[in-house]
C-alpha cells in the first residue's frame, strides 16, 4: 500500500520523504491556507521533493472553472494530480480532464455511490473521507471496504486513496482490506513509528551493552 502526506508543508514532506516512506502528497485548500509563499512555486517544490504524484484541488465550483483550472495546475508539473470536489460538475469535470489525459482525485466522497461514479468517469484516485464519517457515528472505514468490494467486481483503472486518516488504525485496516493508498497528516506517520516496547527494548539493549563493555576494561 502506497502512503502519501496530506499536508502543503514543505519541511513536514522534505523530512519524511528523506526517510523513503512517501509515495505521494495530498493537498486540499484548508491545508494550503496554512503555508505562506507562492501557490505554485510551493507546488513545484513539492513535486521536485516527493517525485510522485502531488494532488492540487481545484477552488472553481462550476464546469467551466475547472477545466480552467485544472488544466492552468498541470501545468505547474508532470506529477500534478487535479484535485475536484465530488459534485456534478466536478464528476464531469473529471470526465473532460481524464480524457485528456491528465490525472484526477475525485475528493469529498463520502459513499459508495459516488465512488462508483468517481471510476466510471476514469478518476486516478477516489478519496472517502473516513475520519470525518467516524465524526458523524458513521463506520469510515466500513465505506473502503464497499468501494473496495466494487471496484474488485469491475475492469476500473481508480485507485482507493484513503484520506481523513486521524490515527494508525485505519491504516493498518486498509492494508488489510487492500486499498491502494493512505494519505496521513505528519502526526500521524510519527504514531505508525512509535511503539513504546521498541524504545524501552532499544534502551535495555544499550544499557547491556555499556555494561559488557565496562565489565571488559
Ligand atoms: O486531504 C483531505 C483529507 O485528508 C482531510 O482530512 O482530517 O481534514 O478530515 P481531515
Amino acid at each position: 500500500m502506497k502512503l502519501f502526506l496530506d499536508t502543503g508543508n514543505v519541511k513536514e514532506i522534505e523530512q519524511l520523504a528523506a526517510i523513503g516512506i512517501i509515495d505521494g502528497v495530498t493537498t486540499n485548500p484548508s491545508l494550503m491556507a496554512k503555508e505562506t509563499g507562492d501557490y505554485r512555486k510551493t507546488m513545484k517544490e513539492i513535486c521536485r521533493i516527493v517525485q510522485g504524484p502531488v494532488s492540487a484541488e481545484v477552488i472553481a465550483t462550476e464546469f467551466e472553472g475547472m477545466i480552467r483550472e485544472g488544466r492552468d495546475l498541470a501545468t505547474i508539473d508532470e506529477h500534478i494530480v487535479v484535485k475536484v470536489p465530488f459534485t456534478r460538475d466536478g464528476v464531469r469535470a473529471c470526465k473532460t480532464l481524464s480524457g485528456e489525459g491528465l490525472k484526477v482525485n475525485v475528493t469529498l466522497v463520502f459513499s459508495a455511490a459516488q465512488a462508483l461514479l468517481a471510476a466510471k468517469v476514469g478518476a486516478t484516485f477516489v478519496s472517502p473521507f473516513v475520519g470525518r464519517l467516524d465524526d458523524v457515528g458513521q463506520d469510515g472505514m466500513q465505506l473502503i471496504q464497499e468501494i473496495v468490494e466494487i471496484y474488485r467486481n469491475y475492469p476500473f483503472h481508480t485507485e482507493v486513496l484513503v484520506a481523513s486518516t486521524r490515527h494508525p488504525i485505519h491504516i493498518v485496516q486498509a492494508a488489510k482490506m487492500g486499498a491502494d493508498i493512505c494519505t496521513c497528516p505528519a502526526k500521524v506517520i510519527d504514531q505508525l513509528f512509535k511503539h513504546p516496547l521498541t524504545d524501552i527494548g532499544l534502551t535495555n539493549f544499550l544499557k547491556d551493552h555499556e555494561k559488557a563493555q565496562a565489565a571488559r576494561v
